[in-house]
């Protein structure tokens, strides 16, 4: 012991004896190195909104304007009757018993004949139900299916969420992929995704999805937040390795997604084989959209460039060897592929899941008590700032859950760099 203390002393002696002007000159340039590298993946506060509301307050509902070619789809099973109904009957109230957008009812299995009459008995417009077909619902080919097995065992014996569940794999997988090219899809430009056991809690008295496209938006989300770790510690390299393969630049999104490491090159390369971090060593903050609901346009999803990434992804087996959501995949394709301008938060719509929710409070003056078509109710107090349409809060009026990643997730911008750091 004594012994290895006294090496321990002889090998400390030098650097003890080091000029603090020496210690100062060695270690500049790896701190100058990582202010750059900071500076790299900052984003800049842009100097006007990129994204705003599309509306702030109660719009009288344009039922005789042109629809868009959406559909608003919900995956559900049997035994989810109750909650399907309820979603189903929540979104009716605030919106689609303006404007019938047809509901799709997707199922891995057979539907039970009790589940569409009830549904389509709830369901106003046309309501339809499909089966998705097994062999998109399943692992695919080149897969080790007794390793893969094997392997989702055992994340649900470490206690990952949902991971132990094989089905869970198959949504997720399905989600990612295969959804935006489903036969019964296919007619369709847009979507919203619904899911059982969801409340819209204010009126949506606009056509989202005529707001969409005026607006050339691709991505819509409510909630930002963070994914569970542990369900993907390979997926931000997989996806970086694709950035790198197909030689994509960083945009703002994607560098707000990064959280940039602060140690030294070369010396951060060492990290990369740890969870979440790219070959360069920096990680993904984990920040993403909750895909539970999304309203988008499948022309992205379609494209060749997301369908390549998700084939690329499909190989890596991480869908099944790892739990990778889908919420996880879209977001950060929508980072990597679509710009920053063309995401879009509807932080006028009062949702809830799960436990996470988010309610705006009521545009002062902007409720149309008088409106014929959204009729007389309660709602909750107006408030200054309030943007909501008649929200029934609760009391509830945040913005939203947890509040780092939505502001992350906001802050992109394309905003031209000040002249002093574009040699960066
Ligand atoms: C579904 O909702 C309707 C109201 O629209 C209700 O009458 C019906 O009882 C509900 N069914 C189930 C199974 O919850
Ligand atoms: C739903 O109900 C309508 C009207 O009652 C009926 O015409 C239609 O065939 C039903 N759809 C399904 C899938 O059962």
């Amino acid at each position: 012991m004594t012994q290895v203390y006294t090496m321990f002393r002889r090998f400390l002696r030098p650097a003890r004896r080091l000029p603090i002007w020496l210690i100062l000159s060695i270690s500049a340039p790896f701190i100058f190195e990582v202010l750059l590298h900071q500076r790299r993946y900052n984003v800049a506060k842009p100097a006007s909104e990129l994204d705003t509301p599309f509306f702030t307050s109660c719009q009288e509902p344009d039922v005789s304007a042109k629809r868009e070619n959406a559909v608003l789809v919900m995956l559900a099973r049997n035994y989810e009757l109750e909650k399907a109904n309820k979603t189903i009957n929540s979104i009716d109230a605030h919106f689609n018993r303006w404007f019938n957008y047809p509901i799709l009812f997707l199922n891995d299995e057979p539907w039970d004949q009790k589940f569409i009459d009830e549904l389509n008995k709830t369901t106003r417009g046309l309501a339809t139900f499909d089966v998705i077909p097994k062999d998109e619902w399943t692992f695919p080919k080149g897969v080790d299916v007794n390793a893969a097995k094997q392997s989702i065992k055992e994340q649900g014996e470490a206690g990952i969420p949902h991971a132990g569940e094989e089905g869970y794999h198959h949504m997720c997988r399905f989600y990612s992929g295969k959804f935006y090219t489903l036969e019964a899809m296919k007619k369709y430009r847009w979507y919203w995704r619904l899911e059982p056991d969801v409340d819209f809690t204010c009126a949506i008295s606009y056509d989202p999805f005529v707001q969409m496209a005026r607006h050339k938006k691709v991505y819509g989300f409510t909630i930002a937040l963070w994914e569970v770790g542990q369900s993907c510690p390979g997926l931000f390299r997989s996806i970086s390795e694709w950035k790198e393969l197909m030689g994509i630049p960083d945009n703002n999104l994607w560098k707000a997604m990064v959280s940039a490491s602060w140690v030294p090159y070369p010396f951060r390369r060492f990290l990369s084989w740890q969870s979440h971090r790219d070959s360069y060593g920096d990680s993904w903050s984990l920040c993403h959209y909750w895909s539970n609901f999304e309203i988008a346009d499948m022309e992205f999803f379609r494209t060749r460039a997301y369908q390549d990434l998700f084939e690329y992804l499909d190989k890596k087996g991480g869908f099944y060897f790892e739990r990778w959501g889908d919420a996880a995949v879209h977001s950060l394709a929508v980072a990597l592929l679509v710009d920053p301008r063309k995401v879009h938060h509807f932080e006028d719509f009062g949702y809830r899941h799960a436990f996470l929710w988010q309610c705006p409070a009521n545009a002062p003056g902007g409720q149309l008590p008088d409106s014929p078509l959204l009729g007389s109710g309660a709602w909750s107090p107006e408030l200054e700032n309030g943007i909501g349409c008649r929200c029934e809060c609760d009391g509830k009026t945040n913005r939203n859950h947890p509040g780092y990643c939505l502001n992350k997730l906001k802050q992109p911008n394309s905003i031209k760099r000040p002249w002093f750091t574009w040699f960066l």
